[in-house]
């Protein structure tokens, strides 16, 4: 079935109330809806009502307190119809009976490590009852759990807790009570036994919030960072947005099973404990930064999803993009800006563009969809807070905070939908968005193609610019985009050079507006010949085709004041000579490495004006996959490989003196502390030992650093050094079985050392993680093992997965289909790692092609999965 945006109506009913009473256990868990329908005005009264289900156990269903009578209903596992409701409002009883304990597809109520909680988004919650289980059904959650009190001591939902008691027999009971109507994918439900950690927020009003954070007994002390990350999101949000908290409490549980990041529901967020679970010997600085903003980006959930929720599943961006635009700036105030920057733009190129460049692309408002689940992607988050990035950019920071205030107070309690959120920075601007608003609705990455020239005598400078966008599935003619330009002209000593005036496209603030596909910008009474600095800031998601003298690109490498271009000037010169590597390679030939680039390699690690973080940001070479992305087709990944590898070795060699003076020196720390900073130091001495490895003694210096390490970032620094850079060799093995030694216990921990065996580039890794998944601590159930071992070979390692015989492809294939039976959803996600397959030479695009073909072909195929791979071979 295809769901389209223009077919969508509000339906006949809605439901104002909801009261569910759960009778909680593994086999058999009653549910008891007590559901006040109400049909809308204008609607006739013989309209039936049709009700969403999910496979489900219908035990009873009463209609105004009278047990319903077989002809007065439609019943099947997937939808519940009451053909003849009795009246304009009436109540409606639904019981229906769920095996938690069976659930593996994590979706509904399940069970994880004895803990039953619920995943309700996107379709989640018909699992659990029937339902007008859609978003813009808002409705008043009374809960009330029951269970036994020695198995779920424990009993949580959404809102404010109400009266709990005893029951006898070593039952007992909790109500819940949420004052805010909410959609049904919201609703959550968490009951067992666990530890708590408890502390509170003053609101800017002075009101008092209970805080408390859930996890498994015995790993309080692995929250505190969490906790932490939490207040200050709280305070972030009111001073950032003028955002205060609502109910009472706020608490976060962290359950081992979970298929995505966290799940927002009101007053109950539910965490993968990966993102919770935290401290310096067993989380690296990384994970540390990624709590902070999930915990961030489920918080600020209660504003932009929560209060203001989405219309239909079309929307999704609405809450995401918005959502992941707020934890973005929330991580830049609490961390480095520019650093923060950097490492958004990498993500955003290496998972958002090869979508938005490949069969799976789509609009950030998609038109179609088939299985929702497949819309939480690259392109809805991350492009999507792109989106509003520009926003505020052509608005400015004043009336891009006025255009938000509007929103919330206009829309807040609604379903909105996109066209809401582009209206409110209208009015608050009186900009018209209307060509902006393609940004939404339009797929692809645009591409800029710039050349300049400067003509002394006339004292002008112009810069041609054009714009395109590729064609996309189902979208063959795109239209002119809007496109936020930020640029910068520099002169000698890195000073900028002015100009008087200009013409060819309006300039405000530093940014080119781009609207039509071809703009001369003249510059006049320009005296020298400028350097360009284009996309500052990486304004819009947009590649550029740069005609950009060599000499040009090693001075904005040096003096660009914009850091992050500054970032990009020097990538750009590394990927130009990766490139160049590739090409020499397939060529047979040697690649040569020009000196004034492995020279300022080593003038950027010394560089004291610039953070660590930034330095080790520059010294982190493209990888595998983003220079495959750059060259876009005939790939071979073993000679991109190699190309990367030739660098490598002849950075280090270049600096091999300095980077082992700054190594040293950035020895450790007294007292680990995850700031911002200190982790930047680390990430610094650890990018340098990468270097050093390569060269005579490394692996000696690597296996010293792995054992000296006095926390997890060093430690799984050092080992994936060992694993990947001296791969078999005494000092790798020897460092992989201590660690395996070590933390055999420790599931999330053993999912880096699976990271790290699955990356191990070369042909043989396949058979290691074939193996690996017979390892005790692997599971196939477990959405976090599936993703670091079988996620990150496919993902992760392209000379591995991409092994010429077409291996890699046959163990993915398989392992797809055994993931499917037990969760869809974590299968569909993997299978996207093909999703690149038409940019590999034709070799390896052969084989590709028929692992999904072994895919598509299997018997009964899950929606996920064939939505997916039907998509991918279209
Ligand atoms: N709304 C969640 C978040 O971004 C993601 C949950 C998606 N879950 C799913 N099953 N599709 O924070
Ligand atoms: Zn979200």
């Amino acid at each position: 079935q295809v769901f389209k945006l223009e077919d969508y109506r509000p339906n006949d009913y809605l439901i104002p109330q909801t009261n569910l009473t759960f009778r909680l256990s593994p086999e058999a868990t009653v549910v008891t809806a007590t559901l006040t329908v109400q049909r809308r005005d204008g609607v006739a009264a013989a309209a039936p009502l049709v009700l969403d289900g999910d496979g489900l156990t219908l035990k009873r269903v009463k209609i105004d307190g009278k047990k319903a009578k077989p002809a007065d209903l439609l019943v099947t596992p997937d939808q519940l119809t009451i053909l003849k409701p009795p009246a304009r409002r009436f109540q409606l009883l639904i019981e229906t009976e769920l095996a938690p304990a069976g659930n593996e597809a994590l979706m509904g109520l399940y069970r994880s490590s004895n803990v039953y909680c619920t995943q309700c988004e996107a379709e989640g919650f018909r699992r659990i009852t029937y339902f007008l289980d859609r978003p813009d059904i808002l409705s008043v959650y009374t809960v009330r759990i029951e269970a036994l009190r020695e198995e779920a001591p424990l009993l949580l939902s959404n809102g404010n807790p109400g009266d709990k008691g005893d029951m006898g027999d070593g039952w007992h009971y909790a109500v819940w009570h949420d004052p805010f109507p909410k959609p049904s994918y919201l609703f959550a439900l968490v009951a067992g036994n666990l530890g708590e950690v408890a502390d509170s927020f003053v609101t800017m009003s002075g009101r008092k919030v209970e805080l408390g954070i859930y996890v498994e007994r015995g790993k309080e002390k692995l929250a505190g960072y969490a906790m932490d990350a939490l207040k200050r999101s709280m305070r972030w949000d009111e001073e950032a947005f003028g955002r205060e908290y609502d109910l009472d409490v706020f608490n976060i549980v962290a359950v081992s099973d979970f298929n995505m990041g966290a799940m927002e529901n009101k007053g109950l967020n539910i965490f993968n404990d990966k993102y919770v679970l935290a401290d310096e010997e067993t989380a690296t600085d990384a994970d540390f930064a990624n709590i902070e903003a999930i915990i961030a980006h489920e918080y600020f959930h209660n504003w932009t999803g929560n209060r203001i929720t989405c219309r239909d599943w079309f929307q999704l961006c609405l809450k995401e993009g918005l959502t992941v635009f707020r934890d973005h700036e929330f991580s830049a105030d609490q961390r480095s800006r520019a650093v923060k920057r950097i490492a958004e733009v990498r993500t955003l190129r290496a998972h958002q563009f090869p979508e938005d460049q490949g069969p799976l692309a789509h609009p950030v408002r998609p038109r179609r969809y088939r299985e929702i689940n497949n819309f939480y992607t690259a392109t809805v988050y991350e492009k999507g807070s792109e989106v509003v990035r520009m926003i505020r950019t052509i608005l400015g920071a004043d009336a891009f905070r006025g255009g938000m205030d509007l929103y919330f107070e206009r829309h807040d309690g609604e379903a909105a939908t996109i066209e809401d959120f582009i209206k409110v920075f209208e009015d608050a601007s009186g900009r018209d968005l209307s060509q902006f608003a393609l940004w939404y609705h339009q797929a692809g990455t645009p591409n800029l193609t710039v050349s300049s020239t400067h003509n002394a005598a006339a004292q002008e400078f112009t810069l041609e610019i054009e714009q395109s966008v590729p064609p996309t599935p189902s979208e063959s003619r795109k239209r002119l985009m809007h496109i936020p330009l930020a640029f910068g002209l520099i002169g000698a000593g890195g000073k900028p050079v002015a100009f008087s005036s200009v013409e060819g496209a309006s300039v405000e603030n530093g940014v080119i507006h781009l609207r039509k596909r071809r703009h001369m910008v003249r510059f006049s009474g320009v005296t020298e010949r400028p350097a360009v600095s284009l996309n500052r800031g990486f304004s819009a998601p947009v590649t550029l085709s740069v005609e950009q003298r060599a000499d040009d690109q090693f001075f904005l490498a040096r003096h660009d004041s914009d850091a992050f271009s500054r970032w990009q000037a020097f990538n750009t010169l590394l990927t130009d000579a990766l490139i160049a590597a590739f090409r020499e390679f397939l060529g047979g030939k040697q690649p040569v490495f020009a000196t004034r680039l492995t020279e300022l390699a080593g003038s950027i690690a010394g560089d004291e004006t610039l953070e660590p973080a930034y330095r080790a940001l520059a010294l982190s070479l493209p990888g595998d996959a983003d220079i495959a992305r750059e060259i876009g087709k005939n790939i071979d990944p073993d000679a991109i490989h190699a190309g990367r590898q030739a660098l490598a070795l002849a950075i280090a060699t270049a600096n091999a003196e300095a980077f082992s003076g700054l190594y040293h020196r950035l020895a450790n720390e007294a007292a680990f502390s995850p700031d911002a900073a200190s982790a930047g130091r680390r990430a610094l001495r650890n990018t340098l030992l990468d270097y050093l490895s390569l060269l005579p003694g490394g692996a000696a210096l690597a296996a010293k650093h792995f054992q000296s390490a006095t926390n997890m970032t060093d430690r799984a620094a050092a080992l994936a050094v060992l694993a990947h850079r001296h791969h078999a060799s005494p000092e790798a093995n020897k460092a992989l079985a201590a660690f395996e030694k070590t933390y055999s216990s420790d599931p999330l921990v053993m999912d880096k050392w699976f990271q790290i065996q699955a990356s191990v580039p070369g042909p043989q890794t396949v058979e290691t993680v074939r193996a690996l998944t017979r390892h005790p601590a692997f599971s196939m159930a477990n959405p976090n093992r599936v993703r670091s071992l079988i996620g990150t070979f496919s993902s992760a390692n392209q000379t591995g997965f991409h092994r010429a015989d077409g291996d890699g492809y046959r163990f993915f294939a398989q392992t797809v289909l055994e993931v499917e039976k037990r969760n869809p959803q974590v299968a569909a996600r993997l299978a996207t790692a093909l999703r690149s397959w038409r940019s590999l030479e034709p070799g390896r695009q052969a084989k590709a092609r028929e692992a999904l073909l072994s895919i598509a072909n299997a018997e009964n195929l899950s929606a996920d999965l064939r939505d997916i791979v039907e998509r991918t071979l279209a």
